[in-house]
């Protein structure tokens, strides 16, 4: 028996004869029977065609930090839309929301806006390329940083067969359609593994752009950096001339106000943000410090985009970083995500299963394997079919995150400590029936 009720499966018939495979994004597909259709979210909810409620730790992915419908984003949104939205000039919501961004992400000296987080890196690698003059990035496995041509490569829905060696692992080209070439100008490293990317600097370093990371794992468990491994990237960066760009499209004001850099304390050259800056608005930042972000003042290297700081999305920007900066959101976020961290490990302990959850409250993974996985090659050692099974049973009673261990669970301020109790109970039962 598949996931949609009777009315959500009709909707879903609609949608798939209008949307391909009647998603807008093809991560939203999971299958004919599994693909829900919802009407609407409220706080840390959302509601289905039938009017099934589930608590909601997809988030959308991450971006909705606040809770849906956030009443003052919506006031600031409604107000903007109503002020118009698009003049090809800066506007003064974009120099706030701008001001705003800054002080609270205190290493970055200046940004541009755009509207999604494929954007913001797809620019953040050209600037990299632009101010060094060199062509090759490098990666790490595991790690997603939006859908254009030169970051699909071994990202998480690759097979770990298809990776290569360790110590020669082999870029694994996510999509078809990408021109064959572009592979030459990736470089892609296991997460965590400094020895390679010592050895790859040695070799190669006159050649490398600039290094783009996810600072934590949020495509693949939530896995932590070891010590020593960002503060070796950017000691490596630093001594070579290469561009560290961290991508804080997942981590950014989700770990905290001032994101992973602020979080690990390390400066990076660039970084992207987009998601939870927003809560769910389409709207994105490429923020810099130094020559890396003036290389688009001095000229010649290309950004633009008609809707980048639009009326809607600026505002925002403003509103939810304006809430975030009181830190009474992440207060929350931290007791109900840490109750559940804690919640979870405990009862998996109970019942015998080996478990690890790696991560922050704001955004965890729960991995039923023996060893801790320290990056994404240890994606074949975790349990994926009792995962799967525990989280489509967690669905039907009511607990919706994603049912790919690999993405992260995601928490809003509006998840409360009932919900998290909730949550707990549903996850126990749920373990227990599907080893039973
Ligand atoms: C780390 C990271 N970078 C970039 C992206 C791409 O963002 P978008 O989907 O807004 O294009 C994502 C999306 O999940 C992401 O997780």
């Amino acid at each position: 028996m598949g996931l949609q009720g009777e009315q959500t499966a009709a909707w879903f018939r609609r949608a798939k004869a209008a949307l391909v495979n009647g998603v807008s994004s093809q991560f939203r597909y999971w299958g004919d029977d599994d693909t829900m259709v919802i009407d609407h979210g409220e706080g840390g909810y959302v509601i289905d065609m039938d009017g099934n409620r589930y608590i909601d730790y997809q988030l959308g992915f991450g971006p909705v930090i606040l809770g849906h419908g956030d009443p003052d984003v919506a006031a600031a949104v409604s107000e903007a839309a109503l002020a118009g939205t698009t003049f090809a000039m800066t506007q003064r919501r974009e120099v706030e929301a701008a001001e705003q961004f800054l002080a609270a992400v205190p290493w970055a000296e200046q940004l541009r806006f755009g509207n999604t987080g494929t954007e913001a890196t797809m620019h953040a690698i050209r600037l990299a390329r632009g101010v060094t003059g060199r062509d090759v990035i490098l990666k790490f496995e595991g790690q997603y940083h939006g859908v254009h041509d030169y970051v699909m490569f071994s990202t998480a829905g690759a097979p770990p067969a298809a990776l290569g060696s360790r110590s020669q692992p082999v870029p694994w080209q996510s999509s078809s359609g990408i021109p064959e070439t572009i592979r030459s100008y990736i470089r892609v490293l296991p997460f965590n593994d400094m020895e390679g990317v010592e050895r790859l600097f040695r070799d190669q370093g006159h050649q490398i752009a600039g290094v783009i990371v996810e600072p934590m794992l949020g495509n693949a468990f939530g896995i932590m950096p070891e010590d020593g491994f960002l503060q070796g990237l950017r000691r490596l960066c630093t001594d070579h001339g290469s561009v560290l760009i961290f991508d804080e499209v997942k981590t950014g004001f989700r770990m905290g106000l001032g994101g992973a850099g602020e979080y690990f304390g390390i400066d990076p050259d660039l970084g992207t943000f987009a998601k939870a800056m927003g809560n769910g608005f389409p709207v994105a930042a490429i923020a810099g410090r130094g020559d890396a972000i003036k290389g688009w003042a001095e000229g010649g290297i290309a950004q633009a985009g008609t809707y980048s700081a639009n009326g809607v999305a600026v505002a925002a920007a403003g509103a939810t970083i304006a809430k975030l900066a009181t830190g009474e959101p992440y207060a929350r976020i931290e007791t109900v995500g840490r109750m559940l961290m804690e919640g979870f490990a405990a009862i998996c302990a109970q019942q015998s299963v080996p478990a690890h959850v790696p991560g922050v409250p704001a955004m965890f993974g729960l991995v039923f394997s023996d060893e801790p996985p320290r990056d994404f090659r240890d994606a074949a050692n975790h349990d994926e079919e009792l995962y799967g099974d525990v989280i489509r049973r967690m669905i039907g009673k009511g607990v919706f995150p994603v049912d790919d261990a690999l993405e992260p669970w995601f928490l809003c301020a509006a998840h409360s400590e009932e919900d998290a109790a909730k949550t707990l109970a549903v996850f126990e039962e749920s373990l227990r029936e599907a080893r039973a």
